[in-house]
């Protein structure tokens, strides 16, 4: 699966970019400040309708203008498809696929799926459960044609619930009914949890076997509640607590994948250049296991690589994405450092875009 044209209008200080980028190896260089995030961003804005950076649909519209537009071609097994994202300042927003509007942005982001590495991906070690809950639902969204409708229930029942919870009088005969289809569906997307993190576990290790310290790591998945207990049971040890706070403390809502080694948790143990090796990884992990599992293949976009590793890891990683043989997108300042860890891969197509104040100014 690849990208095959970007048209990009008004983002941030991209007012016109129009490219065809390569199905293999695309390189964005260019001073700071000159647009290179920002065309990732783009395709980012064209899979989920908004950035990376944050849910600010405004700060990703140029200043001067009151709308913003995004359109690209993928080319997938079924064929082309036309993607267009367009937002405005006033808050209207249209999203399209095959020409036709897209109710829901799921749809669009089961059509482009992506993987960033950037600074923040290091919140994967650092950052609260949720983070890597999210990293986790990735791969369940893209390889579970019904997780998406369970997890809205679920959200849906937890909400009602809590909203119960917080009443003077609770009505036990209502809560036990939104209860009983939480559990339900609790059951279901924690097993399709636990099927998609087998299928991680599995390449995950076979991939970090190749670096030293490897040696006592161990992922698990904490399903959102003790892993003793039936989850029956434990909504009803947890009531009493629950309707003093007006929340469910316990449930898939808390769900995590415990980084350890030896037992101590990994970004307290690891060097940071180890931690960013670890994280890269893991996104390189769900590539390979989306592929294997999808038969598809999902873009990756990698944020001033440079700047974020050594020569060595930059290397490694490089390996690792040259391996999964799929489409990149590369940032960073320096074409030469850029460029280096790929010259030993002669076989790929290799794009470079020069970027300078919003515009593609070369090519090659
Ligand atoms: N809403 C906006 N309108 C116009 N320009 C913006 C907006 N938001 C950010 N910029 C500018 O866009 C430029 C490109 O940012 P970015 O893509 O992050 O650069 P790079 O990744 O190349 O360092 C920056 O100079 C920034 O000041
Ligand atoms: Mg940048």
């Amino acid at each position: 699966m690849s990208l095959q044209r970007l048209v990009v209008q008004n983002l941030r200080n991209l007012t016109s970019v129009d490219i065809q980028p390569s199905s293999d190896v695309n390189l964005i260089y260019g001073q700071n400040g000159s647009g290179k995030t920002s065309i990732l961003e783009a395709i980012h804005v064209l899979s989920l309708g908004r950035s990376f950076r944050g849910p600010k649909i405004k700060a990703l519209i140029n200043e001067r203008q009151p709308d913003m537009t995004v359109f690209g071609r993928v080319a997938d097994v079924s064929g082309e498809i036309p993607l267009g994202v367009s937002r405005s300042r006033d808050g209207d927003s249209a999203f399209k696929a095959h020409g036709q509007l897209v109710s829901s942005l799921a749809e669009l982001a089961a059509l482009l799926p992506l993987q960033v590495i950037n600074s923040d991906a290091f919140l994967l070690l650092e950052g609260s459960p949720s983070v890597r809950r999210q990293f986790l639902d990735w791969l369940v969204f893209h390889v579970e044609p019904s997780f998406f409708a369970a997890w809205k229930a679920s959200q849906r029942c937890l909400k009602q619930r809590n909203s119960i919870l917080r009443r003077d009088r609770i009505e036990g005969s209502e809560l036990h009914v939104w209860e009983r289809e939480l559990i339900a569906i609790s059951e279901q997307i924690s097993q399709m949890r636990a099927k998609a993190f087998a299928a991680f576990s599995e390449v995950f290790h076979q991939l970090i076997d190749e670096f030293v310290m490897a040696d006592g790591l161990t992922l698990s998945l904490y399903r959102g509640w003790d892993k003793d207990k039936a989850y029956p049971e434990v909504l009803v040890d947890t009531f009493e607590r629950d309707s003093r706070l007006g929340y469910t403390g316990a449930g898939i809502h808390r769900a995590d994948i415990r980084i350890r080694i030896k037992g101590h948790a990994a970004a307290d143990v690891l060097s940071r250049g180890q931690q960013k090796l670890l994280v890269c990884a893991m996104k390189i992990t769900q590539g390979v296991v989306f592929a294997k599992l999808t038969g598809r293949q999902c873009i990756y976009m990698v944020d001033d690589l440079p700047a974020e590793l050594d020569e060595h890891h930059r290397q490694l990683l490089v390996d690792w994405l040259d391996r999964l043989n799929t489409q990149v997108f590369v940032t960073g300042v320096e074409q030469a450092a850029l460029l280096a860890p790929w010259l030993n891969k002669p076989e790929r197509d290799i794009k470079l875009f020069h970027v300078e104040h919003g515009k593609i100014i070369g090519q090659e």
